[in-house]
């Protein structure tokens, strides 16, 4: 378990970190996600005791990282920004002097292979790092972190750099890692995070923007819920059907995307989805839908509203919603002087059983 309180950084004027305080429990894959220069190397260089804290403390398994920093470390294994890798020793030399270092007691000979095998450079066992490529030397950075299977792995950007394959491979090997290992991971990479983490913290200019589970971050800004059905039939009585389902903020229709067929673009309220009500709408009525789709909003959007400046966006993004809905108002009067009862019967039925809901 990690636990931070108030940890701060300050060099000279700046606030590199301001103040983190949060828990990591035993077997979470946590991701650290901000922007470059948000602070995150920072944190990770004073939670692993490579730098020490302004202010603030940072535990490891109960001990203090400042008070005492061999027992603390023995808990951790790190893989900097920069793998801290000798590139003239071969990865067998290299792999065998960290095991000095570390002072590590497991068996030596099938300790090392576990980890070889483990991150897959068993065959590139005798070679010299330096002529290795860059994913086979992240995994080997990666090997040093394992060597003495400390129960916490704090992992710097480690798919910086990498192409996609490698970033790919990469990725299910922390996913592995993760099943017997508390993993911090940074990335400024949102996919990443959200394909490897449990849980996120957003981090911008040393402070935390966001603390919570992949799961609940994805599912609190989904919320804002747009659908777009492409139906075939009479445009301006299907405006008028969508307009008076409940929980229908706005409708517009897009343009003709095929003869008689249109695109509507439905606003629902906050935690409503029309999708079912819709489609039961439509064929009540003799319609068809051709095409439904739900535009929500990604964690990317929600990753560019905290770190860019959260009011702008989600202002025009109000205003915008509003312009809309007052224009399909100034439409839907029109419409309702042109078509009459087409629809109302079959409406009426349905809007009953709302009624009881
Ligand atoms: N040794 C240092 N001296 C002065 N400023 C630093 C130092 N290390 C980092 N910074 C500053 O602290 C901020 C956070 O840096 P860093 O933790 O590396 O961010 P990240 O890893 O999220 O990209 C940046 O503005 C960076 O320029
Ligand atoms: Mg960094």
């Amino acid at each position: 378990m990690i636990e931070v309180q108030n940890l701060t950084k300050q060099y000279g004027t700046k606030k590199a970190v301001d103040n983190l305080s949060f828990t990591v429990n035993d077997g979470e894959i946590l991701g650290f996600l901000g922007p470059n220069g948000a602070g995150k190397s920072t944190t990770m260089n004073m939670l692993t005791g490579y730098i020490s804290s302004t202010e603030g403390k940072a535990l490891i398994n109960g001990i203090d990282i400042l008070d005492d920093p061999i027992e603390a470390k023995k808990n951790i294994g790190y893989l900097p920004e920069i793998p801290p890798l000798y590139l003239d020793m071969t990865v067998k030399d290299y792999l065998n002097f960290i095991y000095d270092l570390k002072k590590c007691k497991l068996p030596r000979k099938a300790h090392l292979e576990d980890v070889c095998n483990l991150v897959m450079i068993k065959d590139v066992y005798n070679r010299i790092i330096r002529n290795l490529s860059k994913g086979y030397k992240q995994r080997v950075g990666l090997a040093q972190a394992l060597i003495g299977n400390p129960p916490i792995l704090i992992l710097d950007e480690p798919t910086v750099g990498l192409d996609p394959k490698q970033i790919i491979e990469i990725r299910s090997l922390i996913k592995k890692l993760g099943k017997k290992h508390t993993v911090i991971l940074s990335s400024h990479i949102l996919p990443e995070i959200q394909a490897v983490c449990d849980r996120i913290i957003i981090i911008n200019g040393g402070k935390i923007a966001a603390d919570d589970t992949t799961e609940n971050l994805t599912k609190n800004i989904s919320t804002d819920h747009k659908l777009i059905a492409r139906i075939e039939g009479p445009k301006d009585e299907i405006l008028k059907m969508i307009k008076n389902m409940p929980g229908v903020v706005s409708v517009v229709a897009d343009m003709e995307r095929e003869k008689g067929i249109f695109d509507y673009e439905i606003e629902a309220k906050e935690g409503v989805d029309l999708r079912r009500e819709l489609f039961k709408r439509v064929v009540a009525r003799n319609w068809v839908i051709l095409g439904l789709k739900t535009t929500e909003m990604t964690l990317e959007d929600i990753f560019l509203k905290i770190t860019m400046g959260d009011d702008v966006v989600i202002n025009t993004k109000k205003n915008d919603a509003e312009a809309k809905a007052e224009a399909a108002d100034a439409k839907a009067e029109e419409y309702d002087k042109l078509a009459k009862k087409a629809d109302e019967a079959s409406a009426e039925a349905i809007d009953e059983k709302e009624g009881e809901e």
